[in-house]
């Protein structure tokens, strides 16, 4: 585990190109509630953890040392198997807060496009479709954003919608940088994107440092969003540690919309993944 992702090593030197790649491939290169009711806003009771304490971003084993860091050491075992919420949304329509996408899940149908992308009002370091978002994760973006700029904290949206064929090209260049077995450590299929349902996007921190790579979790906007993000609805969608879970390395700046009460519930319990949330099989690997 720490070779593919010690500093120096080629597993992580590779590790670290495909991440750089992938900052620049966004410039290459999100959906409807199912009557939901769904309000991306903070609650009134709760109040936002400052950027420089995480002992209350969340109990998931994502919160130990950086790896790679001398002091890294193994992170606690998983959180044991929860029993699954009662199935309010579709864990298999793309346009539901709950549409779980992984190596195993597919987006049906393939070329789904959100009904509803948007441009949130917020600070963005990317163009285009990129810089889009399906209406209801937009929303809850901007209140995310404002929260954390009140705080001192800037986050931007650094990549969020890619369509279809956008995802093509996207792994494409991964796997024509890298290869194949690389490339699907870190970059969807085309048809296997979060980023495709408008669900997800990507943060920077407005300085463009570490960003897209591991090292992006020690800076503020990272450790703000991990410590704050479930407020709004958000979810870190690959930890770090749970690859033979969700299938791909850690991505600190990777956020998924699941409506605040799932992802306060998540963060309550210590329930690191959607699959394990869920009760869904792990999917480290295409079938
Ligand atoms: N980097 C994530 C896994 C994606 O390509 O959707
Ligand atoms: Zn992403």
């Amino acid at each position: 585990m720490a070779a593919e992702t010690t500093p120096g090593t080629p597993g992580r030197r590779a590790f670290n190109r495909l991440l750089l790649a992938g900052t620049g491939l966004a410039a290459l290169s999100a959906c409807t509630p199912e009557g939901s009711g769904l309000t991306p806003s903070a609650p009134a009771s709760t109040s936002l953890t400052s950027a420089g304490n995480t002992t209350t971003a969340s109990a998931t084993p994502s919160a130990g040392p950086m790896p790679g860091s001398p002091t890294a050491t193994a992170p606690p075992a998983p959180a044991p198997p929860t029993a699954a919420p009662a199935a309010r949304h579709s864990l298999t329509d793309p346009a539901s807060p709950w549409v779980v996408v992984n190596k195993h899940r597919p987006l049906a149908p393939a070329a789904f496009v959100p009904a509803d992308l948007v441009q949130p009002r917020v600070r963005l370091a990317t163009s285009g479709e990129a810089a889009l978002l399906n209406s209801t994760t937009a929303g809850a973006a901007e209140e995310m954003f404002a929260a954390a700029a009140g705080g001192g904290v800037v986050l931007t949206l650094a990549s969020g919608y890619r369509s279809f064929t956008t995802q093509i090209a996207t792994y494409n260049r991964w796997v024509n940088t890298e290869g194949q077995a690389a490339a699907d450590t870190a970059s969807a299929r085309p048809g296997y994107s979060e980023h495709q349902t408008g669900w997800s996007f990507d943060i920077g921190d407005g300085s463009g440092r570490d960003s897209f790579t591991p090292a992006f979790a020690n800076q503020p906007a990272a450790v703000w969003a991990k410590a704050n993000a479930h407020l709004f609805g958000f979810v870190v969608r690959y930890p770090w540690m749970f690859h033979e879970i969700t299938g791909y390395y850690y991505e600190p700046w990777h956020l998924r919309f699941v409506g605040v009460e799932a992802a306060t519930d998540m963060n309550t319990r210590g329930v690191a993944t959607l699959e394990e949330y869920f009760g869904l099989e792990a999917a480290p690997a295409y079938l």
